[in-house]
Parts: C-alpha cells; structure tokens; sequence
C-alpha cells in the first residue's frame, strides 16, 4: 500500500494531538515508513464545537461506526473513551478485518479477551501502547524488549492527574478542587475524573500491564483499589516531615507457588531516596523487575495530548509495517553539512 487511509474516531484531547502531530511531522514519518499517511475521516459527538486542528467538513462525521466500516479506511483509532460505544466501533472495524489503535483502558479492561479474540478471528490488529502511562513505550517493553522475562514485580505511578494532583497539593498546598479542575483544563482527566481520583483508572492499567506481564485478566473486582480523594494536607506534611512523598501506586505480584495475580491500587509512602518518589507532576514512572534483566524503570509523561499522541502515532506506525510487510521504519539516511567539529560545538570555539 501507498496511502495509508486513517480514521480518527474521537476528535478530543487526544484525537487532535494525532491529527496535529501526525500532520506536523509528516515528511519524517512518511519517508520512515514509505507510505502517504492519509487523515481521511474523523468522528465527533458535536460537529459545532471548535477544534485545534483543521478537518474538511466532508472528512468529518457523528458516526464513528461509519468509519469503523468504511472499506476504504485501513486503520481505525479508537479515541472516543468509555465501555459501550468503543466497543461497538472496536468490534466493528476488527471483524472488518481492519486494524485498530486504541488509547482505551477501560475498554481493554473490561472486554481484552473479547478484543484480542475477534482481532484474531478477523486477521486484524488491535494496538494499545497509549493505553497505560501516556508517552512511555511501556507496552512495547513488556511485549518485546522484555519478552526472555518472568516478571517478578511491577509497581508504578500510572495516573499523571493524580501525580499532578499529588504534587501540586504537596508543593504549593493547593486545594485538591482547585488542581484538579487545572488537570481537567490541561487535558490529563478523563471525561468522568471519578475514574482518575478513585483509582480506577490506575487499576484498568494496572490490568493491562498484568495480563501483558502474566497472560491473565485479573478483573477490578479482584483487586484492592483506594484513590486519592482522602489525602489531605496532614498527610501530605507528615510524609515529607519523615522523608517521604505519597504516591498512588499499582502494584502487581505473583504468588510463586499458585501462580495466582494481584493487583492492588493504593496511596503509598516511599522514601524520598527512590526515584519514583521524585516523578513529579504530570510524569508516570513504572518499575519493571525480571527475573533475568533485574529491575528496570521508565519515567515520562503519563497524560496529555503530546505525549498521548506520540504514543498512539507510534502504534499507526506500527500497523503500518504490518500492512506493508518488509517495511522497517528505519530512518533513511539524511544529509547533514559538517560544519563544527564535536569538541567545537561543545566549547563554542
Ligand atoms: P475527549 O473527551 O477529549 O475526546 C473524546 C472524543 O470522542 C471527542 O471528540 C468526542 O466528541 C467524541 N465522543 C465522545 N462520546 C461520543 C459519542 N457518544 N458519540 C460520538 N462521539 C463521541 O477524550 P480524550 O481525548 O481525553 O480521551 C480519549 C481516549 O483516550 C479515552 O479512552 C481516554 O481514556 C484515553 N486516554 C486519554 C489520555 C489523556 O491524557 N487525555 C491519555 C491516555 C489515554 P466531541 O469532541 O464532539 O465532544
Ligand atoms: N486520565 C489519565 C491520567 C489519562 O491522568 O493518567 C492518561 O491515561
């Protein structure tokens, strides 16, 4: 294939951070993978509301399932969140054998096996590395970099508006109300924050990073979940009055003997000398141990338009080599003019 015909369904925080950046760094990503990236529709609740991004309005729908069918669309982006509507447009575009890429945990959490199964049944594809933490590949290193491994414990912050919450409470001694509409206005909460603050939306990811992990779906209902909706300043000035910050924590652990997975999701206090006491702000941080690489960790911005977006490009990317077979997207090689040498540029002389 040539031209590579995408459809974005869900124009919001994160849709447009695809449209823009996948437009922004058109000539890079096109000459990586060989192909036209063609944003040929997208899918909205209110076709009034005004976008950052500039789409025709023939391209632009109130029917996301009329994407999710389109013959000529060749990936599909699930962006429009919840259980019951994504999955009718998830379950649509992969039993017409497309291939889709999806930010949704809560989806994935609740209906995986379902996913996964018509992804195989139809010969398509379902990618999700925008799914748990934002802007880090952690999908992608448990999958492959991490593929020799049996993981022995992961544990990690993977909700940036309750990190973002956390920290400007704890830095500024802002009202939890007060961050938590800044964290709405920036992009990071989910349409329902209940789902954020509560510790729901750590425990979808946290099921995903398990399942990924261990092979099994360790459903909510399963786990140990508290939010941060009961931290208070208090606790907040007793951490760090001993030396530590708090930190909403997914913790994920296998019992040797029955191999048995939990899950629990829990504000915890960790000592200012490990490093995920200091992923600060809107950041994730995740701690990966293998019982053959050791302990690996991973820090970036967890929520958010870029780092979403970079995340869910990255998957097109993906699903791209796919379709085309043989296809790396290794950089062509770039001319550059020697102009400094390296001790030059570093000194300035
Ligand atoms: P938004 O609410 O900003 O965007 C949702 C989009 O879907 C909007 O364009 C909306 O239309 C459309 N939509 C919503 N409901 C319907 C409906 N019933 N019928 C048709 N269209 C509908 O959400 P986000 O972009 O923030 O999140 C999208 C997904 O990405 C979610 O699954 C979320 O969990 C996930 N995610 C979000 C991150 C973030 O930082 N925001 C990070 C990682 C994942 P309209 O614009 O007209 O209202
Ligand atoms: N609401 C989510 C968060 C978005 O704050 O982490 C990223 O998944």
């Amino acid at each position: 294939l040539s031209t590579i015909n995408i459809g974005i369904c869900g124009l919001g925080t994160v849709g447009q951070g695809v449209w823009k950046h996948i437009d922004s760094n058109r000539v890079a990503l096109e000459s990586r993978l060989g192909v036209t990236l063609n944003l040929a529709r997208a899918s909205v609740r209110d076709l009034k509301k005004k976008r950052t991004v500039r789409v025709s309005a023939g391209a632009l729908t109130l029917d996301p399932l009329s994407i999710a069918t389109d013959p000529s669309i060749h990936i599909v982006c699930e962006l429009i969140g919840g259980t019951t509507l994504a999955r009718q447009v998830t379950i649509a575009a992969l039993k017409a054998g497309k291939t889709v890429v999806s930010a949704n945990k809560a989806l994935l959490c609740k209906h995986g096996p379902e996913i996964f199964a018509a992804a195989r049944k139809h010969g398509g594809h379902f990618f999700f590395e925008a799914s748990v933490a934002g802007g880090i590949p952690i999908i992608k290193a448990l999958r492959e970099g991490l593929v020799a491994n049996r993981f022995k414990l992961i544990y990690g912050i993977l909700n940036g508006t309750c990190n973002y919450i956390l920290t400007r409470m704890e830095r500024e001694g802002l009202s939890y109300p007060v961050i938590l509409k800044e964290a709405k206005e920036l992009g990071y909460a989910e349409a329902d924050e209940a789902l954020d603050v509560e510790g729901w939306d750590t425990a979808h990811k946290a099921s995903i990073l398990a399942f990924l992990a261990h092979g099994t779906w360790v459903p909510t209902e399963k786990m140990l979940v508290e939010g941060i909706t009961q931290i208070t300043q208090a606790d907040l000035s007793f951490a760090r009055e001993n030396g530590y910050a708090i930190k909403l924590l997914a913790v994920i652990t296998r019992e040797a003997d029955t191999g048995e997975v939990f899950v629990r999701v829990h504000p915890t206090l960790i000592p200012k000398t490990k490093v995920l006491a200091n992923v600060n702000e809107v950041y994730n941080g995740i701690s990966v141990t293998g019982d053959v690489v050791g302990e690996t960790v991973y820090i970036g911005r967890g929520a958010g338009q870029d780092p979403t977006a970079s995340a869910v490009i990255s998957d097109i990317a993906d699903a791209v080599i796919l379709l085309n077979r043989g296809n790396t997207h290794l950089p062509e090689p770039v001319e550059t003019r020697a102009s400094l040498t390296p001790l030059q540029r570093i000194t300035g002389r």
